[in-house]
């Protein structure tokens, strides 16, 4: 197993002499104006976990959106501000849009035609050209905060990541010094289509001009890079390599390879036996808690990849199909609101507690009922006693790059007394190959594949969970970094 020490010793050496910068979309840290003063919020997302002590110990800069209320009251004249903020160790560069900007950029282009074009679950893709040009102008806004920071530096590694920034990396290739050597590399956050659905948005040319800057660029999977290739050749009749993966452009080449991303195994497998999660767990199995012999869980953000309405139209035809589970199971749903300015994502945010209800009027008998939704973010503790005390975890979306829930569930399941259902559509379901597999709109297989799991004996859900276990800690989050940053900085000599 790779520890955070040996990532963050391999990119001291191979970095040295060198400037480092992130650049995503979210910020590490957010300022935010509460009644006790303002306070310092870390996003939860493993992205940010994974990639703030590499920073930490790198020294470098993270470009980002400013999100807090109280953002702006703590930089200097240069959006700069240190963090972590008790003990400072890199620079938080933050970039600023006005609500216009971000509509256009965030909800718009990155959230209504990028995300949808690239998941491919039958949401059409907004093509408005408001959209796409809000999308251009915000890449420019972050081209020029990496530009205010590269200025004078002989090298620098810059990592771009997520749908956001497709542009960024041309605008910065190709307004920089001659003399100035530069390493660009960009990790693709979620899944890239086939090329003939890639090749509908109006703008194809355009984006694949700005992500072939790079020297280097990321996906989860191979077939997400072949897919790249593919939209590469035909969309701008470049050569390719579907060998070595290699892409020919411009009088450059450009990596194109697979780094599966992964959570942080250990740190999880510790959180998940603190005392604070064993008293959890009494109270999650008293029985005054929640009724019930079997329970289910389900961990996501709000989000109409995640099929969380197929997964209640499961869990209904299982208890309709297999009655004696009635009174018996619960399934324990608990889904963070994202991007809800997005009409779709209200919708969802409005149809999903309205679909358990019906569920739930449906079987309803004393004081079982067979879906509890909670609306929100789950604290450690909570989630991690859910996760330990669950029977099943159902992890079941329509399409998704890789789902760090599934590991999550594996690295907390520390007793092996968990079995994991996963979407044959999501990215994890390559590596994960001991959880059950379902396609998510095939109500019927899915329907058993709930009964299968709660019937499988404790023997065969220990074997399949230590072996899923053993798979999640040996390619953790930090095995990603270090491939990653591997291949990334040979390019630097
Ligand atoms: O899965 C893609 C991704 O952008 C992740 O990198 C991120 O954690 C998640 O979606 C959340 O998205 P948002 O930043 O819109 O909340």
């Amino acid at each position: 197993m790779v520890s955070t020490k040996d990532v963050q010793t391999l990119v001291k050496s191979k970095l040295k002499g060198c400037k480092f910068i992130i650049v995503s979309n979210r910020e590490p840290y957010i300022h935010m104006h509460t009644p006790d003063g303002v306070k310092v919020k870390t996003p939860t997302g493993g992205l940010t976990a994974a990639l703030d002590p590499l920073m930490q110990a790198t020294g470098g800069t993270w470009v980002a959106g400013g999100s807090g209320d109280a953002d702006r009251e703590h930089v200097d004249k240069r959006n700069r501000c240190p963090v972590p903020i008790d003990n400072p160790k890199y620079i938080l560069k933050r970039v600023w849009m006005s609500k216009e900007e971000v509509d256009k950029f965030y909800f718009g282009f990155s959230n209504q035609t990028l995300w949808p074009l690239c998941h491919n679950v039958f949401r059409e893709p907004s093509f408005k050209k408001s959209y796409w040009e809000g999308y251009k102008h915000s890449n420019g806004l972050y081209a020029k905060a990496v530009r205010d920071e590269t200025r004078g530096a002989d090298k620098a590694f810059i990592w771009f990541h997520d749908y956001h920034l497709a542009l960024t990396p041309k605008m910065i290739r190709s307004e920089a010094p001659k003399k100035q050597k530069l390493v660009l590399a960009h990790f693709w956050h979620i899944p890239w289509p086939t090329w003939n659905t890639f090749a509908l948005l109006p703008w194809a040319k355009e984006v694949l001009n700005g992500m072939l800057a790079n020297d280097l660029i990321g996906f989860h999977l191979q077939i997400y890079c072949i897919n790249f290739l593919a939209s590469v050749e035909k969309v701008l009749g470049a050569k390719v390599d579907y060998r070595t993966l290699n892409v020919k452009y411009g009088g450059r080449t450009i990596q194109v390879r697979p780094f599966p991303i992964s959570v942080d195994f250990g740190t999880i497998d510790k959180l998940a036996k603190r005392p604070g999660v064993r008293r959890e767990i009494k109270r999650v199995r008293a029985p005054q808690y929640i009724p019930y012999k079997y329970i289910g869980v389900g961990v996501d953000r709000v989000d109409y990849t995640k099929g969380i309405i197929e997964r209640f139209r499961a869990i209904d035809r299982f208890l309709e199909k297999y009655p004696e589970f009635q009174n018996k199971f619960v399934f324990v749903e608990a889904g963070a609101p994202s991007r809800t300015r997005v009409p779709a994502y209200m919708n969802l945010n409005e149809e999903i507690p309205k679909v358990a209800d019906e569920i739930n009027w449906k079987y309803m008998r004393g004081y079982w009922k067979p879906i509890i939704y909670i609306e929100g973010k789950l604290g450690p503790d909570r989630l991690f006693a859910l996760y330990r005390t669950a029977d099943v975890c159902i992890v079941s979306p329509l399409q998704d790059g890789m789902n760090l829930v599934a590991k999550e569930f594996i690295a907390a399941n520390v007793d092996c007394t968990g079995t994991l259902i996963l979407s044959k559509f999501a990215g994890a379901t390559e590596e994960l190959k001991e959880a059950i597999v379902v396609n998510p709109y095939d109500v019927e297989g899915f329907a058993d594949a709930i009964k299968d799991a709660l019937e499988i004996t404790s023997k065969e859900k220990r074997r399949r969970m230590k072996s899923l276990r053993a798979i999640v800690k040996r390619n953790d989050v930090f095995k990603w970094l270090e491939d990653f940053i591997c291949v990334a900085t040979k390019l630097l000599s």
